[in-house]
Parts: structure tokens; C-alpha cells; sequence
């Protein structure tokens, strides 16, 4: 009997297997990247994209650089085993932004799904999707030409760190690991026959076809954000403390003021670095974030501290003395120090790398018993000396100490 409805079936399989496509295959270091693209002359273009996901979000681009390119991101969704598509626009060296212009929808048909899948050890992100204006986006050779059969493309992946789960189109990405670049012809890939596009399927995506990577990924990474928390954090919970406890063990100003000033120093340069690294990412490219705001708050009263210090300094060299000055020095230190330390906290945090709290936190326990039990036992240590000095002379005056800072009593000599 006729079945006309067979026969569409058929034809249309043939149409989906037969269908112009174009594929690129990069062995990533954990598995392959895999992008393949069928296209329409109308326009429409439909990709299936799949990656490891253990990489925080994997990308493919239009173009040879990020300037002017057409950008699908993928990471993983807040739903177990989803995944998000973020289509992006980029201007450049800073993270692309979510663009609602680029007109894209995940499709689901047969034989191709959309979530992170389980091969035999590897968990694989898989996209599939069909876009309407591509060909009307991006700038520079990041316009796709559906006629160019040496169209260039850009991939790049995220670090294994950090996973996001979000169903937002906008979530923050971290700075790629590795990145590079690659050409498809889409002559091959583009069909004028509108019906017969659809997304690559199956033997379509086993190996690279109609496309070829020049050359292979350039390593990255994201060395500035590091750098940022090593310096900040070096000043905050080691330099400052330490120079806190020689003043107190060596009653030397002089060493005190230099090791502050080393702490400053290094503050300013990990705060350029901070203000460099607002610069690449959409969540603090504004500097309205808690962590930025009260980071940049903090230098300006640590210049205040390393001022009013030197101001008492002086001005008790004068007239032997204690002043106000001294007593704010003395608030104002710990203060600063202590409020450096919690922004090491919301750093971590702004980052999306507060994992790394734990740890930090464990660093700055041991550190602040340290410090709290040397200057204690000094402070304490003093007592006892000064104790036994006014039992033997009667005739005792010094009410404070050498530093003007009317924490110790001693008898030194002023510097
Ligand atoms: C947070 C997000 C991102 C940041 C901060 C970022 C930053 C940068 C920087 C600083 C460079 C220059 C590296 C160098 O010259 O050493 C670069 C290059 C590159 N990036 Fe990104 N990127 C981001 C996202 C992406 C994405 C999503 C893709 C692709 C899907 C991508 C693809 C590339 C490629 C192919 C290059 C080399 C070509 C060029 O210089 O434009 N990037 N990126
Ligand atoms: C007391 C001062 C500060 C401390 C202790 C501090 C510490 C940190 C730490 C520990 C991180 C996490 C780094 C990572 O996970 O790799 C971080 C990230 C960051 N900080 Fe700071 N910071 C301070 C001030 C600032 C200032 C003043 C700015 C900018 C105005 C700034 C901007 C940033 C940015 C943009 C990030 C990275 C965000 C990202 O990776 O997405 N920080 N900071
Ligand atoms: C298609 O791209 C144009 C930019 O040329 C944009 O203005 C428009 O909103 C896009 N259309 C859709 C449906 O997203
Ligand atoms: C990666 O792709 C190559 C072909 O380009 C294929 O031979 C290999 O089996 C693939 N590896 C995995 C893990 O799928």
C-alpha cells in the first residue's frame, strides 16, 4: 500500500544526512572540542557545539580575533546536567557581553540533546541551536560570510576552576585557559535549499570536514587576578602585621615606618593591579562592587595612616610628647589592616573562587594568634620590667613610652 507518510519520513532523513555542513574537531587536553555548522542561504545557520565540561565554559566565535566577533558561550545551567547558551557580542581584551541582538534558540530533535552528557570517563557539554541574523552581527572578519570559503573562527575555553551554574545569559566568565583560532568553508557548510539545513548530527561530527585549525591552542590564564590577591594579601596579613610587631620588639620607629612603607607600596601596586583587572570583566568593569569600593577606601586611609604616623613622629620628636595623632595612628592600624583582611574574604568571593576562603581563612587564624601572642607577651614582658625598675627607684615618671604611642610604659631613650 502507498503511505505517503513513509515516504516523507524518508526523504526528510535524507534531507538531514545529506544536508551541507562544515566541522572542526580540536583535541582539547581533556577531550574534543567539537563545532560543526549547516547553514541556509537565507541566513539561518544551525551549530551543534560539544566540549569537556570540565572546563568552567567552553566558546566558538566568528572571526580571527575577539574584536568584532559573534561569540556562542556555553557552561553549565542551574538544573543538573543543563546547560546555558550565552550568545555574546565582543569589543575586544575584555569579557563579551550577552547580546539579545543575536537571535539564537537551543533546538531539540532527534538524535541530539541538549546537557552536559557522560561519554566513557569524560562529561561532555552539548549544544544545539539554530540562529536567524548571524550574518548581520560582528564586524571585521568577524562578520560571517556565507559565501567565503575560508570564513576564520576563534574557539577558546575557561579554566577548570570555578564552575558556574546559571541559567542567566549573562553570568560572569573567567579568562580563558587556552584559545585559537581556525577556518571553515562555508561554501561546503551553506545550502540554498532552506528545508534541508539542520543541525549536524551523528557522522557529521566524527572529524574535522570542510575546515582546518591553524595552528593549536595558545596557552592563557588569568595571571593578574593571582598576582592581585598574592600582593594584597602579602600586605595585609604579613607586611603590615610584622611591621606592627618590630616596632614593638625592636622599639624602632625607624624599621616600623620603612616595613609600613614597604606594606603601602606594595598596596598601591596590588590596588593598580585590581583597578587593571575591573577593566576585563562585566561584573566589575563599573568598580561598584563592596570588594572594589572598600579596597580603594582602604588605600586612602592607609595614606592617611602612613601620614598621620610620620605627622606624630615629628611632631613627638619636638616635644616629647604623646599627640591625638598617635592615638589615631594606633586605632586607625589595626583597623585597616583588620578591614584589608576581610576584603581578602570578599575577594575571593567577587572572584567566585571562595573555595579559596577556606584556606585563606586557616592563614589568617595562625597568623593573627601569632602576632596577638608576640605583642602580648611583649606588652606583658614590659610590665614586669617596669615593675621591678619602680621597686628598686622609687623616683619613676616615664608615663609613657619612647613611641609617644601610650601603649607601653618604658624608659628609653627618644630616638
Ligand atoms: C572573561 C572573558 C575574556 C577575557 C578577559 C579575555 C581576554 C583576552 C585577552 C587579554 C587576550 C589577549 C591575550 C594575549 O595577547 O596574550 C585575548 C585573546 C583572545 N581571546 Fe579572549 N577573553 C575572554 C573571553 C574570550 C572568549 C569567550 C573567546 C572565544 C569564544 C575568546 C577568544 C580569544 C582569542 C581567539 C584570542 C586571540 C585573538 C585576539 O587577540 O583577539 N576570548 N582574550
Ligand atoms: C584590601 C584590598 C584588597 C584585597 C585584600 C584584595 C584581595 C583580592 C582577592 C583575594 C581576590 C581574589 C583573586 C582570585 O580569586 O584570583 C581579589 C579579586 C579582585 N579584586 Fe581585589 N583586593 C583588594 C582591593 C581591590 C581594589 C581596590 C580593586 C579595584 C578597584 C580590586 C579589584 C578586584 C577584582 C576586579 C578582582 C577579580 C574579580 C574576578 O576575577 O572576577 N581589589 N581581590
Ligand atoms: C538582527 O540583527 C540586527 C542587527 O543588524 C538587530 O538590530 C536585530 O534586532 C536582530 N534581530 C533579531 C530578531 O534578533
Ligand atoms: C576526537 O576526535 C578524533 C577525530 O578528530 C577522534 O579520532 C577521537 O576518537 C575523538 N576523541 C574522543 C574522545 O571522542
Amino acid at each position: 500500500m502507498y503511505r505517503p507518510f513513509d515516504l516523507l519520513l524518508a526523504s526528510a532523513f535524507a534531507a538531514v544526512t545529506n544536508a551541507a555542513f562544515s566541522t572542526f574537531v580540536y583535541p582539547a587536553d581533556k577531550g574534543n572540542l567539537t563545532f560543526a555548522l549547516s547553514a541556509a542561504s537565507t541566513g539561518d545557520v544551525y551549530v551543534h557545539l560539544s566540549a569537556p565540561a570540565a572546563y568552567q565554559w567552553v566558546g566558538v566565535g566568528t572571526g580571527s580575533e575577539m574584536s568584532g566577533s559573534v561569540m556562542w558561550i556555553v557552561y553549565a545551567g542551574s538544573d543538573k546536567g543543563g546547560i546555558t547558551l550565552s550568545p555574546r557580542l565582543s569589543e575586544g581584551h575584555v569579557e563579551p557581553s550577552f547580546s539579545d541582538q543575536i537571535n539564537c534558540a537551543l533546538v531539540n530533535g532527534e538524535g541530539y540533546h541538549n546537557s552536559i552528557d557522560r561519554t566513557v570517563s569524560t562529561r561532555y557539554y552539548s549544544a544545539n541551536f539554530h540562529c536567524t541574523n548571524v550574518t548581520t552581527l560582528g564586524h571585521g572578519d568577524g562578520k560571517l560570510n556565507l559565501g567565503n570559503a575560508k570564513q576564520p573562527f576563534l574557539y577558546a575555553w575557561g579554566p577548570t576552576d570555578g564552575a558556574i551554574s546559571s541559567a542567566s545569559n549573562n553570568a560572569g566568565i573567567k579568562r580563558h585557559d587556552s584559545y585559537g583560532t581556525f577556518w571553515m568553508d562555508m561554501t561546503k557548510a551553506t545550502t540554498s535549499n532552506s528545508a534541508v539545513a539542520a543541525v549536524p548530527t551523528g557522522a557529521a561530527l566524527l572529524s574535522t570536514t570542510n575546515a582546518g585549525a591553524d595552528g593549536k591552542a595558545e596557552n592563557d590564564g588569568d595571571k593578574v587576578g593571582p598576582a592581585h590577591a598574592a600582593i594584597m594579601l602579602a600586605a595585609f596579613a604579613i607586611i603590615f602585621p610584622l611591621g606592627a610587631v618590630l616596632l614593638r620588639f625592636l622599639e624602632s620607629v625607624k624599621i616600623h615606618g620603612i616595613v609600613q612603607a614597604i606594606g603601602v607600596f606594595a598596596a598601591i601596586v596590588g590596588v593598580g593591579m585590581g583597578v587593571y583587572l575591573s577593566t576585563l570583566y562585566n561584573h566589575s568593569k563599573d568598580v561598584s562592587s563592596g570588594h572594589q569600593v572598600f579596597g580603594l577606601i582602604l588605600l586612602v586611609l592607609l595614606l592617611c595612616q602612613w601620614a598621620i604616623g610620620f605627622y606624630h613622629h615629628l611632631r613627638f620628636r619636638k616635644y616629647k610628647k604623646p599627640t591625638i595623632y598617635g592615638r589615631i595612628h594606633l586605632f586607625l592600624g589595626p583597623a585597616i589592616v583588620l578591614g584589608g583582611i576581610i576584603n581578602g574574604f570578599t575577594g575571593f568571593n567577587f572572584s567566585g573562587d571562595s573555595h579559596n576562603n577556606v584556606y585563606y581563612g586557616i592563614a589568617v587564624a595562625i597568623i593573627l594568634v601569632i602576632v596577638f601572642t608576640l605583642l602580648g607577651w611583649k606588652k606583658w614582658s614590659k610590665r614586669r620590667q617596669q615593675k621591678g625598675t619602680q621597686m628598686m627607684d622609687d623616683n619613676e615618671e616615664p608615663e609613657h613610652d619612647h613611641l609617644g604611642l601610650n601603649l607601653l610604659r618604658g624608659s628609653h631613650n627618644v630616638l
